[in-house]
């Protein structure tokens, strides 16, 4: 079913009377989400008059004195900052009356945990102190990772300004396929898999002075596994400090975990927030979303709004919804600007997040889980959280993984409230019941490490020369039939021979920063004489979600378009065509506008590219082409993917191999409507099914000759032709 469906009545609309559009703006500011507590009676007064006569109230809220008086507060704090110097509003910060005694503790101390509120400045500022304090002076860096790719980019661009040099130079970072470092770096931020990748060409990070581990209360399976790898450095290079930095209350945790290192805790500066719930639970969050941002930009004071979601796909729905209703609504409500941010938001984009609001306008943010904590985004009043995230989640009885929508934690629902009281009191719109939040949720998030697929992790570990992975020091220890699975995925692949020892081609494979599986495909595109084909298809997949572009109003023109790239064969072999074809016209943006295809995600699948065309440089395989023929093309990724593979069951069902999973291909797959036999799917999506994403045509007895430890010629034959056991069909039915 299409998302947006539900939307498909504001096109209608458009033939529609002018006296059904005022019942239609009425509607969309009315729907009533929240009953404001007794401290909001005048609010809910507004509200009320609102919907007896919606423009007339609109019109009145513009005369409203309490309001110009808000309107002229915000103009005045505007005003204020622009005048306060980048220099006055890092004094501003709360980590900086402690910027003595942090440094005399890290001088004291080798390990260090500090705590304190998201947004007092242990980002930007420390790093900072510990560069005037001399810790870069013997050319040694600071490193400073983050969980989150645009977090280190962010701030990293932020911290060059702050100090005035240029981004790149000094002040630098690095993140997976992208380093914008310099020899003259000597304050680097990156993520928390980059340094982990950094440990394989300098295991002892003599480049670095500091690291700071920071954001550690994200508890990512990287962050995780850093924790067990410098705390072993720590012992054998006692000059060096480590920082562990955390935003949460887990500081005691971190403590015992480094041989009771002391905590520095910095006091945070909170205000009051109030906290709404929804009286009934929210079947559409997403138009929830959408109606209470309205609401609030309705009835409520100025103030900017930060809107929680689960990826780039809703809130690209949510903003085109907003966008268009705003429109809608024109001159009668105040400007409203909509700010995406989510993780592969393009560089150009980020800078937005951090403009002021003009005075009399308001800023609404839509972001995912980033903003909770890794970005502080100021001068945020309202929150809108509908307790929802994005979670990779992974079933070691099936060794299947995928991406899906889970409910957040009471942890997590409690910064994101955080979020809208850092420098005013503010309030926290929740989409789901206070029952719901007591009975429902889960105290904290579950650590990554204890929940998704080890097979990268694992490989690393072995890459550096960790064999006893069950006794390697974790913070919380992952299940062990996930390590096992991950061994045995592994061994599968042929990185571990068996005695778990890394083999040649394990070492091959751990040279790429991308999932085994994608390694391995990699690799085998030198036995299948198609390294163009599979770099190129492993750069598309790495941006897989963006590629096509679907403007609403251009539906079909885009469809058609998507159409003619579609190969009969599956999605890998049309996303080939696609950066074949962009490649011809020499990566012409008309080329991209014209074919509705996102020019900035083309443009990152080539600097991807070209990354990986340099790693296959590393390990010794020459770019050569088997175009036309792309059989190959499909053998090679099934080298790779034979875990990924499923055959046709009942009813344009399919179930994997090995665990009998009942899966779907996704309905924006070129096979959605062919229905081969047996296919490999990319990877595994959950909504309102398991659905296959990314997939391509095979044949059964390629299994064989890529994974003949793997599969036994048993498994594979063909059982659609025999008779189905009795009651298997209806079995399938109930699954
Ligand atoms: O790390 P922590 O949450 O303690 O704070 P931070 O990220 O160092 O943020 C300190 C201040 O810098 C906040 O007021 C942010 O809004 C601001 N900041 C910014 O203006 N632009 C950035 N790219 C990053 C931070
Ligand atoms: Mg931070």
């Amino acid at each position: 079913k299409g998302e947006r469906s539900e939307y498909v009545e504001v096109d209608d609309f458009e033939k529609q009377p002018n006296s059904e559009q005022k019942k239609w703006e009425a509607e969309q500011l009315a729907s009533a989400r929240f009953q404001f507590g007794a401290k909001d009676a005048k609010a809910e007064e507004e509200y009320e008059l609102l919907l007896d006569d919606q423009i007339d109230f609109i019109q009145a809220l513009t005369l409203d004195g309490s309001r110009e008086k808000a309107a002229k507060e915000t103009e005045l704090t505007e005003k204020e900052r622009k005048r306060m110097t980048l220099e006055e509003t890092r004094r501003s910060l709360p980590v900086y009356p402690f910027k003595e005694d942090l440094i005399a503790a890290v001088r004291e101390h080798q390990v260090l945990i500090i705590e304190g509120e998201t947004g007092s400045g242990k980002t930007t500022q420390v790093p900072q102190y510990l560069v005037e304090a001399g810790f870069t002076a013997d050319k040694k860096m600071i490193g400073c990772t983050q969980p989150r790719r645009v977090a280190a980019m962010s701030v990293a661009a932020r911290v060059a300004e702050e100090m005035g040099v240029k981004l790149g130079n000094e002040v630098g970072y690095s993140i997976r396929f992208e380093d914008c470092t310099s020899d003259r770096t000597i304050l680097k931020y990156m993520t928390d898999g980059t340094l982990h990748r950094e440990f394989l060409s300098e295991p002892d990070l003599a480049s670095y002075s500091v690291m700071i581990i920071d954001e550690a209360h994200e508890r990512t399976l990287h962050t995780d596994i850093l924790f067990g790898l410098v705390k072993d450095i720590a012992r054998f290079r006692p000059e060096l400090k480590l920082l562990i930095s955390s935003a949460t209350l887990d500081a005691e945790k971190f403590s015992a975990f480094f041989d009771d290192a002391p905590i520095f805790r910095i006091p945070g500066r909170r205000y009051p927030v109030d906290i709404f719930y929804t009286k009934a639970p929210e079947a559409d969050y997403i138009d929830a979303c959408c109606v209470s941002v309205l609401q609030i930009h309705a009835t409520q004071p100025l103030g900017d709004i930060l809107v929680f979601l689960t990826g780039q796909d809703e809130i690209e729905t949510c903003q085109e919804v907003l966008q268009d209703r705003v429109k809608r609504l024109g001159s009668k409500i105040r400007e409203l600007i909509v700010v995406p941010v989510y993780a592969n938001l393009p560089s150009d984009m980020q800078a937005k997040i951090f403009e002021p609001t003009p005075p009399n306008a308001r800023k609404v943010i839509l972001a995912t889980n980033i903003a909770e904590t890794s970005l502080t985004i100021d001068n945020i009043i309202y929150v809108i959280d509908p307790g929802f995230a994005k979670q990779n989640n992974f079933n070691s009885r099936t060794g299947m993984e995928s991406l899906m929508v889970v409910p957040i934690s009471k942890a997590s629902a409690n910064q994101r409230a955080g979020r809208a009281g850092r420098t005013a009191p503010g309030k926290c719109f929740r989409l789901y019941t206070a029952w719901a939040y007591k009975h429902e949720l889960e105290e904290n998030t579950v650590p990554e490490i204890c929940r998704i697929n080890l097979g990268n992790a694992v490989l690393m570990l072995k890459a550096l020369g960790i064999n006893d992975l069950i006794h390697f020091d974790f913070l919380d220890p992952p299940p062990h039939e996930t390590l096992v699975l991950a061994l045995e995925q592994l061994y599968a692949l042929g990185a571990l021979n068996h005695h778990g020892e890394l083999t040649k081609l394990g070492r091959r494979m751990a040279e790429f920063p991308v999932d085994p599986m994608m390694g391995k495909m990699l690799l085998a595109s030198e036995k299948y004489k198609c390294s163009e084909e599979m770099v190129t298809i492993a750069a598309m997949l790495s941006v897989n979600s963006a590629i096509f572009y679907r403007p609403k109003d251009k539906i079909i023109h885009a469809d058609t378009a998507r159409k003619n790239f579609n190969h009969m064969h599956g999605d890998h072999l049309s996303l080939l065509q696609v950066y074949n074809q962009w490649a011809e016209t020499d990566y012409s943006t008309q080329w991209c506008y014209e074919n509705f295809i996102q020019y900035r995600s083309m443009k990152r699948a080539r600097d991807v590219r070209e990354q990986l065309v340099g790693l296959m440089q590393r390990v010794e395989i020459d770019m050569v082409s088997c175009l036309p023929e792309t059989i190959n093309v499909r053998k090679a990724a099934t080298a790779g993917y034979f875990y990924h593979v499923a055959r046709l069951s009942k009813g344009g069902n399919y179930k994997t191999i090995k665990h009998n999973q009942t899966v779907m291909i996704h309905p924006n797959s070129s096979l959605f409507e062919e229905l081969p036999r047996w296919v490999l799917y990319h990877e595994l999506v959950f909504t309102s099914k398991e659905f296959m994403r990314q997939v391509i045509e095979i044949e059964s007895k390629w299994l064989l000759e890529v994974a003949p430890h793997y599969y036994k010629a048993k498994e594979l034959e063909d059982s659609t032709n025999k008779k189905m056991p009795k009651g298997a069909g209806r079995a399938e039915m109930t699954q």
